[in-house]
């Protein structure tokens, strides 16, 4: 039965601290003690049953982001789990091998519950992408990368929508990491975990990366940059080949996303080791065959935008009301989605993320997306004044409700989500 052949885990999530600083204990979220969250590694075609128990003081909802899940495991704003109380959530892993990540969802307070460190990643591989044989095991690291603003005394300092003043970076929990690094291949999983802001990552010496991945699996094949852009929530596999720098260099992975907020360039410093290693692992020309997701059937437009009395953040002129129905989809159709950013006026950006389906990007701004970020994506950047065009297909064995919603969260938990019903 589904319990014999599903992998359990147990996760408890808590108050802590975490050593950010030397010498002081910095009061966090976390799972399981962990910040951010321990990274959960699963396969596609053997389930994970986890059970999570909440010793917070607030409502806790666990959300696989990115994630092929039924309603009543997706986290849904409304469906928290009580202070004190536990519960299952079943994650079936039927898609493709992808990087997804795991984050606190519950209404209202999700932003800060995520911005206290309630993230973390999960991956699911499958015997297709093992045979293409890309850097595995030691050599294929997550980076979950966020902001954060911290006082004098190493503490968090938590402000809704105070974007401008989370200047430090945290990857995997530290600020401006060394990793010791071999003269090979890495496959390196980035997630944008920030609540609010965009990241343009690229190396210093300047070096091109190879794409392989983007949210939701694989590329079509893989496509070699100067530069990747992630905004909250996406995510990107990339493979970096540090042989090709001699020992002894320091490899920067810097933001370069321009802007008066910018906060310090360097996130993290690969010291490149030793002399060139023996590497079997392989970038292959071909990736996968991608999905034809058909011809729409039915067209929407959705408006990103601040409320007519610009007091908050809106899908269509409305607040969430996470009881409202919004929209109705049926099962197996496909939609051409508009998604306008009507915020030029106040220069906001916005993404649109859906949960359950993985779709394709069209176009923005009336250009096609580069090939890197048109599919399997499941949140789309809408930068500020323009639109992009999504094709989704709900492909997705299941229905019922689930929310879709700007992935800034202090967007998103102050009112810019909505909820579709899946029929
Ligand atoms: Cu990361 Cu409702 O999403
Ligand atoms: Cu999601
Ligand atoms: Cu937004």
């Amino acid at each position: 039965t589904s319990s014999r052949s599903a992998d359990h885990y147990e996760m408890v999530v808590t108050p802590a601290t975490a050593r950010i600083f030397p010498g002081l204990d910095t009061r966090v979220l976390t799972f399981n003690g962990s910040f951010p969250g321990p990274t959960i590694r699963s396969r596609r075609g053997r389930a994970a049953v986890v059970k999570v128990t909440n010793k917070m003081s607030t409502p806790a909802a666990v959300h696989l982001h990115g994630a092929n899940v039924a309603p009543e495991s997706d986290g849904h704003p409304l469906d928290t789990i009580d202070p004190g109380a536990s519960r299952l959530y079943h994650y079936p892993n039927s898609q493709p091998a992808a990087t997804l990540w795991y984050h606190d969802h519950a209404h209202h307070v999700e932003a800060e519950q995520v911005y206290r460190g309630l993230t973390g990643a999960y991956i699911i591989s499958d015997s297709e992408t093992d045979a293409l044989r890309l850097p595995s095991g030691e050599f294929d690291i997550p980076l979950v990368i966020r902001d954060a603003q911290f006082d004098g005394d190493g503490q968090l300092v938590w402000k809704l929508d105070d974007f401008a003043n989370r200047k430090t970076v945290l990857v995997n929990g530290a600020i401006q990491p060394t990793h010791k690094v071999k003269r090979r291949k890495y496959r390196l999983r980035l997630i944008n975990a920030a609540n609010s802001r965009p990241l343009r990552l690229a190396l210093n010496p300047a070096s091109d990366v190879i794409q392989i991945a983007s949210d939701g699996g694989l590329l079509g094949r893989p496509v070699t940059r100067p530069e990747v852009e992630l905004w909250p929530a996406e995510r990107a596999e990339i493979v970096i080949d540090f042989s090709k720098f001699p020992s002894g260099t320091n490899v920067i992975l810097e933001n370069t996303f321009n802007g008066p907020e910018t906060p310090g360039r360097q996130l993290l410093r690969f010291e490149v080791t030793g002399s060139v290693v023996a590497d079997d692992s392989v970038v292959p020309a071909k990736l996968r065959d991608l999905e034809d997701l058909g011809t729409p059937t039915v067209t929407r437009r959705i408006v990103l935008a601040r409320d007519p009395t610009n007091t908050f953040y809106a899908i269509d002129g409305k607040a969430y009301d996470p009881k409202r129905i919004d929209l109705t989809v049926k099962r197996g159709t496909t939609e051409l989605w508009e998604v306008v950013n009507d915020d030029g006026q106040y220069n906001f950006p916005h993404s649109i993320h859906l949960h359950l389906v993985q779709f394709r990007v069209l176009e923005r701004a009336g250009q096609p997306v580069g090939e890197w970020e048109a599919y399997p994506k499941d949140t789309a950047r809408v930068p500020a004044g323009q639109t992009v065009k999504i094709l989704v297909k709900f492909d997705s064995e299941f229905t019922g409700v689930y929310p879709f919603h700007c992935h800034f969260f202090d967007h998103s938990s102050m009112a810019m989500m909505a909820n579709m019903q899946v029929l």
